[in-house]
């Protein structure tokens, strides 16, 4: 039977790490990972503790990229911020990366356990939604901010969530749906809300980076004078890269691509 589960916060993760996570932090740590990705960085080591981030850096040669945000603001000391628009070819491409954010690098950590890992964001969804079909087990774990579940996560994880139940390969390998004998394991509570709150916002027809003007996060970025991050962060499919975690410790995402069992198209 395949499962598929949401965490609304990374402490809401009640059950055994076993099969794939995917790591949501909208606005914006997932988002500007699938970037740098995309641009083409070599890795993206994510820490929890500023202090961390510098010791990784020290300790590699060449030094590389510190990246991140405390308050949404860059860090003292940092190269690049947490704004998606920072991590172009030009700033990134062949680099090693350390990054930390207050929510969204913490949520990757909490997803250690799983394999494979991956992050998403409303950029690479279709991408992440085909990774996933011919898994059998799925978990998705949203960051949230600062222990308070946000819509913005939320909306990101129902739109996988209503993908990938329609998805051919996740309904093939499912058992015969047509026979009547749904294999898939029913949804949840909280997999039913954030299917449902997408499925609102979709019938609304307003825009999604409106709607994600109105989260918590987006909120956050609006007064921290990152507005426009949110109209990069709501850009839906936008490229195939599919950050995926191939080192434990620390936790590190690179591109997917020529990994084994997970299906990326080439951009
Ligand atoms: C986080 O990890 O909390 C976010 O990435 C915050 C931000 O985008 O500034």
């Amino acid at each position: 039977m395949k499962t598929l589960r949401v965490a609304l916060l990374p402490q809401q993760m009640t059950w055994p790490s076993t099969g794939a996570a995917v790591v949501i932090d909208v606005l914006r740590a997932t988002t500007v990972i699938t970037q740098a990705i995309r641009s083409g960085a070599a890795e993206v080591v994510v820490c929890g503790e500023i202090d961390e981030a510098f010791a990784i850096a020290e300790h590699r040669d060449p030094r590389p990229l510190l990246c991140g945000e405390r308050a949404c603001k860059p860090i003292a000391g940092f190269d690049l911020g947490n704004s998606p628009s920072e991590y172009t070819p030009e700033r990134v491409a062949g680099k090693r990366l350390v990054m930390t954010t207050t929510n969204g690098t913490r949520a990757a950590i909490a997803a250690a356990g799983f394999d494979p890992i991956l992050a998403a964001s409303f950029n690479n969804l279709s991408a992440v939604v085909d990774s996933l079909a011919g898994q059998c087990e799925v978990s998705i774990l949203c960051a949230g901010t600062d222990g308070v579940e946000t819509e913005e996560d939320i909306l990101l994880a129902g739109a996988i969530i209503d993908r990938l139940l329609d998805h051919p390969n996740w309904r093939s390998e499912s058992g015969p749906v047509a026979a009547g004998r749904e294999t898939i394991g029913p949804l949840g509570p909280s997999e039913i809300a954030a299917r449902t709150l997408w499925r609102q916002h979709l019938d609304t027809g307003r825009t999604l980076a409106d709607r994600l003007a109105e989260t918590l996060g987006g909120r956050n970025l609006i007064a921290a004078g990152y507005t426009a991050d949110i109209t990069t962060c709501a850009q839906i499919d936008v490229t195939d890269a599919v950050p995926t975690v191939t080192r434990r410790r620390p936790i590190t995402f690179e591109s997917s691509r020529g990994r084994p069992g997970l299906q990326v198209p080439a951009e």
